[in-house]
């Protein structure tokens, strides 16, 4: 009797670690990292979340981290599939894009997980990819990548990242493919486009199904993209005096370039002490309307540091309308580590907190200086339509700059209105204002580049305008006009 049950313990146990094996081989190798266990979930969460890392180069150890959530519909494969980015160059896209501005969840008080009715995940599955390697999880064990990395070396392990991504979760292959994100991810976006355009002329693969891109408040031009003076002065952050010196010393452009070459010059350093004296430390410039934290804040991540301590300090000066202190805790929440635990992130014990932005990675600031308006004529030169949106409180990439090099772009691709410069709708309120070109092409209207303003929103647009923000995505994903008041 004794000897019999050994022998069935024996047999249920290996029977349980076959079982334990093929498990893991299917649902590790074929199809993603499923969440199961997220610290603070509600309970009826109808839609499958998976995290974890791809490995875009074995030989250096190199992986990106990924957060991928599924469409909230009966059948998620019946929507596309969009990709989230943000900028910095170095700022996560799980910490802004996933938790603060059009994932499913926000952080809440006590540390549960709070609905974003306005989820994106609402008409696309959304795969946000913590990029380049040194921001958030994402990790290289080579250490000369991290002082090395440049627009370039983004670009390519992105396009790894997609194209081993799509390995892992096979059925999406075929799905529509679109791009969107903000800021330096006004970089990212369309040098990864154009990769994915060359990619797919390989003979013999599959070709990646993409379709559009939008970029949010997006650095385009540093010499257009970031000229700021007339916009603060109009809304009376600054004074007259400081905006001629902006005019006549140095402005924002100016200030930039010193910044990535050789430093400051007196002239650039004392205007734009005046200027941040003027505007006050408690405005962020990507939200004029923005209140402050008021409780205590545990913005430690905050702290200057590395080659880049001067923007990161700018970028940290952020929150929210409605709840400015959501970043606090998504930095408490996204650094406990039972939580990470169920991301299946930070397996290999980085030597670094989860942060917002700071972290290991030393970017090559000259290519700050690209000038991605050409890429973006050739995007549009090969089909695919663009949209460029632009939060109206920005002072970072304020919205006259993105109009007008949206403006000059019309101009030199010979583009027609399609929709004349007026308000869109969203429930009955103005969303903003937008225009549209496009060009008769293949006998067919087709609408090729779209400037909108959203209203009242920060350099983060769906954090602080979500509800604008998801018909803007709608639109987007339909290439349909923003709503105008007759429709
Ligand atoms: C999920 O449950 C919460 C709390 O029980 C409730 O407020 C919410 O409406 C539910 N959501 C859905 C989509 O059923
Ligand atoms: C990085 O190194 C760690 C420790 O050796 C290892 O576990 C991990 O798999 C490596 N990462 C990659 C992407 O190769
Ligand atoms: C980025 O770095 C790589 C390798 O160091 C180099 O080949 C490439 O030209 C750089 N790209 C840019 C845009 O600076
Ligand atoms: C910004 O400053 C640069 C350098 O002084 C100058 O060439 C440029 O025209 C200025 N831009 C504007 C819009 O004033
Ligand atoms: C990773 O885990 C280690 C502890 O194992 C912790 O000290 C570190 O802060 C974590 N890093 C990140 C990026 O979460
Ligand atoms: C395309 O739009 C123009 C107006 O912008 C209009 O005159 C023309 O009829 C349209 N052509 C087609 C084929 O719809």
């Amino acid at each position: 009797m004794l000897l019999d049950s050994q022998i069935s313990c024996h047999l249920f146990l290996m029977a349980f670690w076959i079982f334990s094996l093929f498990f893991f081989l299917f649902y590790s190798k074929c199809c993603g990292e499923l969440i199961t266990n997220l610290p603070g979930l509600p309970g009826n969460v109808s839609f499958k979340q998976y995290s974890g890392y791809i490995v875009t180069d074995a030989g250096h150890g190199r992986a990106l981290f990924y957060y991928f959530v599924e469409a909230d519909s009966a059948d998620p494969l019946s929507l596309p599939l969009t990709l989230w980015l943000n900028g910095g160059p170095g700022c996560s896209s799980l910490g802004f894009g996933a938790f603060m501005e059009n994932g499913p969840f926000q952080p809440g008080q006590s540390g549960v997980l709070v609905r974003n009715e306005y989820s994106w995940n609402l008409a696309s599955n959304m795969l946000y990819v913590e990029s380049p390697i040194g921001v958030g999880f994402s990790y290289s064990n080579t250490s000369s990548d991290y002082i090395l990395w440049n627009d370039t070396t983004t670009a390519e392990d992105n396009l790894q990242f997609l194209v081993n991504w799509l390995e892992e979760f096979p059925k999406y292959k075929d799905s529509e493919f679109f791009i969107t994100g903000e800021s330096y991810a006004g970089h990212y976006i369309p040098q990864l486009a154009a990769l994915i355009l060359q990619h797919n002329k390989q003979p013999g693969i599959k070709p990646i199904n993409l379709k559009s891109i939008a970029l949010g408040n997006p650095l385009l031009d540093l010499d257009i993209s970031v000229l700021a003076g007339d916009y603060l002065w109009a809304h009376g952050a600054i004074s007259d005096e400081t905006l001629m010196l902006e005019k006549t010393v140095c402005n924002d452009s100016k200030f930039l370039h010193e910044y990535v070459h050789s430093g400051w010059s007196q002239g650039c350093n004392d205007v734009f002490n005046q200027v941040g004296d003027e505007i006050g430390v408690d405005v962020p410039t990507d939200d004029l309307l923005q209140p402050i934290c008021l409780s205590q804040s545990s913005a430690v991540q905050f702290r200057p540091k590395g080659k880049h301590g001067q923007i990161h300090a700018k970028v940290a000066k952020r929150g929210s309308i409605g709840d400015p202190c959501l970043e606090d805790r998504i930095f408490a929440y996204l650094n406990k580590p039972e939580v990470q635990k169920a991301l299946h992130a930070n397996t290999t014990h980085l030597p670094f907190h989860w942060a917002f932005c700071e972290g290991p990675l030393v970017y090559q600031e000259e290519n700050w200086e690209i000038n991605i308006i050409p890429l973006i004529a050739d995007l549009i030169k090969d089909g695919i339509p663009v949209w460029l949106y632009s939060g109206d409180q920005d002072s970072k990439i304020p919205l006259t700059q993105t109009r007008i090099i949206a403006n000059n772009l019309a101009k030199d691709l010979k583009l027609s209105t399609f929709e004349k410069y007026g308000n869109w709708y969203d429930k009955k309120q103005v969303g903003g204002w937008s225009r549209s070109f496009g060009s008769l092409t293949n006998g067919k209207n087709v609408t090729y580049l779209t400037f909108a303003t959203v209203r009242g929103a920060a350099h983060e647009v769906p954090f602080t305008s979500p509800s604008q923000a998801l018909t803007l995505f709608r639109s987007f994903l339909s290439a349909t006009p923003l709503p105008r008041p007759q429709d």
